[in-house]
């Protein structure tokens, strides 16, 4: 048995299968960069960033040596019980390049998911409101609140009984627009549902907020327009509704600005932060208004390992990075770059539908052809295996879109020779060239 096999059949024997959307076989080993490494060798570029959570690079030495000075002096203190310098540090840097000028603070968590938990207890206790809204197509974490905000997969409901009281909308996908409205005549169809909610069935003095994805991610890196975004958080205002924004994939730089929302001029009242913001290793923090923050009593949402000393000196190593290298300003040109190769696709081919993003967010839509825009589930699937046949390691989402979200350090000539492959791809999967067979060893959601 080969070392891959062995490791694929541990992890089905010893790993619940619930933590798993198997897209391939693949074992990796090691990365340098935007690279990645498999136990044989072989190369990829990586197009998926560990989900998102890599955006200073894989393997990134600077990290690894601010977490082992740090470990060699302590791993972790609670700071749940004394005090601890790295974690104040880096809660005043978060408070400082988060959007929105009011008096901050920041709440620790250990992943995306429970800081979205602890968005919906401050939101309820500052309001002393219990309902929800959020947005069909969210995907917001596993723990029992951010599944109960999340409405994009049944996997996440069934046998299971997530909150109540939690209402969700259409999130405004102008490119598939759910009322089917060119740009030029929308009325905000979409805010329309939640204002006519508000007079029939929502009290709005009821809501305690708005769960927000400004990219919505997992559905298909959906773009909302500027107007709806600004009129959602005018909404919210109106009612004393506080406005979240889920930054836990976005965030950290990857749109093109520190913070997603930023693309929108609203400052939201929380910011939920995940994924990159550890530099790789688990952490989630809360950033928003003072009072909100201050609004419930310990340990309403207090964890042992949260705020850990060494995860805070690889998250400050990340932010340092990230504004040394210029990557956030990079992402917004390095990105433009990528997504106008990916354009020029649409242009050649029918089966390529629409191509959208923002920094280092790109989605590219697989359709049976330009005329009816139907996704197209199996030219996803054998684009993608076939990408990674040729060294680059892309995966997809929502009906049918290439997931491109690599590592924001990727260099322009990485960037030309991932087109070059999903290009290559496209022809020979248009060329019958990809066989049927590759459908049963990729799955993906
Ligand atoms: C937008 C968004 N919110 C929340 C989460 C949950 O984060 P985590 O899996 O780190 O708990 C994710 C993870 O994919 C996400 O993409």
């Amino acid at each position: 048995m080969t070392r891959e096999q062995m490791v694929r059949e541990g992890e089905s024997r010893y790993i619940s299968k619930v933590q798993k959307i198997p897209y391939y076989d693949m074992v990796f080993e090691r990365g340098a960069g935007a690279l990645l490494y498999d136990t044989e060798g072989n190369e990829y570029i990586d197009l998926l960033a560990s989900a998102g959570s890599a955006n200073t690079g894989n393997g990134n030495k600077e990290i690894a040596e601010a977490v082992y000075e740090q470990m060699k002096k302590i791993c972790q203190i609670t700071p749940a019980y004394v005090y601890t310098e790295k974690n104040v540090e880096l809660a005043k840097k978060l408070t400082e390049l988060t959007p929105g000028d009011f008096p901050k603070k920041v709440a620790f968590g250990l992943s995306g998911s429970d800081s979205i938990d602890g968005a919906i207890k401050f939101a309820k206790g500052y309001t002393k409101r219990n309902r929800l809204i959020s947005f069909k197509g969210a995907y917001h974490g596993s723990t029992y609140g951010a599944i109960s905000v999340s409405a994009i997969n049944t996997n996440m409901r069934r046998k299971l009984d997530p909150l109540p009281d939690v209402t969700h909308f259409s999130y405004p996908a102008c490119y598939a627009c759910p009322y089917d409205k060119e740009n030029t005549a929308c009325n905000l169809e979409c805010l329309n549902e939640i204002k006519t909610a508000f007079a029939s069935y929502l009290p709005p003095e009821e809501v305690a907020a708005v769960f927000f994805e400004p990219i919505e991610g997992d559905a298909g890196i959906i773009c909302p327009p500027k107007k709806y975004v600004q009129a959602l958080y005018d909404l919210c205002q109106e009612h004393g509704i506080l406005f979240v924004s889920d930054e836990i994939q976005q965030g950290f730089g990857r749109s093109g600005k520190w913070f997603a929302i930023e693309h929108f001029d609203v400052a939201p009242d929380l910011i939920v932060c995940g994924k990159s913001i550890g530099g790789g290793l688990p952490m989630g923090a809360i950033v928003g208004r003072a009072e909100v923050l201050d609004c419930l009593e310990p340990p309403a949402h207090l964890f042992t390992l949260a705020g850990n000393t060494t995860v805070c000196a690889a998250a400050l190593k990340a932010i340092e990075i990230t504004e040394r290298d210029h990557l956030v300003e990079k992402a917004a040109e390095d990105g433009k770059y990528f997504l106008d190769k990916l354009k020029a696709l649409q242009g050649k081919y029918d089966i390529v539908g629409d191509v959208r993003g923002l920094g280092f967010s790109i989605a590219v839509d697989f359709v049976d052809s330009q005329a009816t825009m139907n996704p197209d589930r199996n030219a996803i699937l054998k684009v993608c295996w076939d990408c990674v046949q040729n060294g680059v390691l892309i995966t997809f989402l929502g009906k049918g879109s290439l997931r491109i979200q690599p590592p924001l350090i990727i260099t322009r000539e990485q960037i030309d020779t991932c087109v070059r492959v999903i290009e290559n791809a496209i022809k020979k999967l248009i060329a019958g060239e990809i066989p049927d067979s590759v459908l049963s060893q990729i799955k993906g959601w």
